[in-house]
């Protein structure tokens, strides 16, 4: 009765765990999600005329604005190439529809987003590590180098430069995914990889989900010429366009002269949090579990000292209300045994304190 496509499909386990993180006590360290504190408010009326049907391509202030941040970035991406997402999640969906039979090779990061893997998996790709295989012959490299989901890390300024250099010669298409980039508590090298792929074939997206608001869904992507509009069509085809009443708030938020200062705060607030967590992290996985602290992003990345498998302790540490991701879901291959990854964005210093505490005495009981 089913596609065959659907025999692989297996709900994302973020988002099973998203369900029980709103039972009353429980600390998650498990989803991307920003701090409640951090969502702002909205109070503006609806004009009517953003209640009709738009553009499949999104609201032209909007393309235009997202342009200008763009083209600050060195990305070559006239407001002509700029595509409004319904998150940036969509646009994974697009390129791998774009990209992908079943077979089809995608180099990607090990480990890499899982729910990257999900869709990628879902059309059929294959995977090999984009840090270690030879590109010729593979169609699409997917990476997420600028405080990667889920290890934390930035590439430096050499791997980026190597990574396009190689892609322009093998003719392999980058899809640059850039959620977490303005959230950077250290300095590190942002220049986007598409900024040195004049001529290449390229897919560059960020999204609002991180420095605004998730519930809009909204998110951007800009293409080289070669793929822009095939990418457009198969967005008519998905959803025809995205909410414009979220593009109307996302568009007066960013345009607003206190947009600078917000983004300054949060990241100011959320280096607090990183910083809290490092604390807490220290006082009880000192001797569990080594990790580089994050220079951006959202996530820790754990390694055991013992490697157990992280999905066998789920269900205790829910029970002992503390939720995590475990880290053998974000392999593009056999799972990397002994991981796990740590949301430091959503709970509170001392609600942190209590979940890594308990985190840590489940870890001691099963080594
Ligand atoms: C690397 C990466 N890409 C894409 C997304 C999807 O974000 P959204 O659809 O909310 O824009 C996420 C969310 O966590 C992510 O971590």
């Amino acid at each position: 009765m089913f596609s065959q496509r659907i025999d692989g499909l297996r709900p994302s386990p973020i988002r099973s765990i998203l369900n029980v993180i709103e039972r009353p006590g429980m600390v998650s360290f498990a989803g991307g999600l920003p701090a409640t504190d951090a969502l702002p408010s909205w109070s503006g009326a609806v004009p009517p005329a953003l209640l009709q049907y738009g553009r499949s391509e999104g609201e032209p202030e909007l393309r235009a604005a997202v342009s200008d941040s763009l083209r600050a970035l060195g990305v070559d991406a006239p407001p002509e190439r700029v595509m409004i997402l319904s998150g940036s999640q969509q646009g994974i969906d697009l390129t791998a529809k774009l990209f992908v039979d079943p077979g089809t090779t995608v180099a990607v990061e090990y480990p890499t987003y899982l729910a990257a893997l999900q869709v990628l998996r879902f059309y059929g790709a294959e995977f090999a590590d984009i840090a270690t295989s030879a590109l010729e012959r593979v169609p699409l490299g997917y990476v997420v180098p600028t405080f990667a989901n889920p290890t934390g890390a930035c590439m430096s300024e050499t791997e980026r430069d190597r990574l396009a250099e190689t892609c322009l010669r093998t003719g392999t298409a980058v899809f640059e995914d850039d959620p977490y980039r303005e959230l950077a508590y250290e300095p590190c090298d942002r220049t986007p990889i598409v900024a040195r792929m004049v001529g290449g074939t390229w897919i560059y997206q960020g999204s609002f989900s991180k420095t605004f608001a998730p519930g809009l869904r909204l998110g951007y992507l800009a293409a080289s010429e070669d793929l822009f509009e095939h990418l457009v069509a198969i967005k008519q085809a998905t959803d025809l366009h995205s909410s414009r009443l979220s593009q109307r708030i996302v568009f007066d938020a960013i345009t607003d002269p206190g947009w600078p200062a917000r983004l300054a705060g949060l990241v100011s607030f959320y280096r607090s949090r990183r910083d809290a967590f490092e604390g807490s992290l220290r006082r009880h996985f000192d001797g569990l579990a080594t990790w580089d602290t994050p220079p951006g992003g959202l996530f820790y990345w754990l390694r055991l000292q013992r490697p157990i498998d992280t999905r066998t302790l789920l269900a205790d540490a829910i029970e002992n209300r503390v939720a995590f991701m475990p880290g053998e879901e974000f392999s593009p291959g056999q799972p990397d045994i002994g991981t796990m990854r740590l949301n430091f964005s959503h709970a509170s210093a001392d609600d942190t304190e209590r979940g890594l505490r308990t985190l840590a005495r489940i870890l001691a009981r099963a080594s």
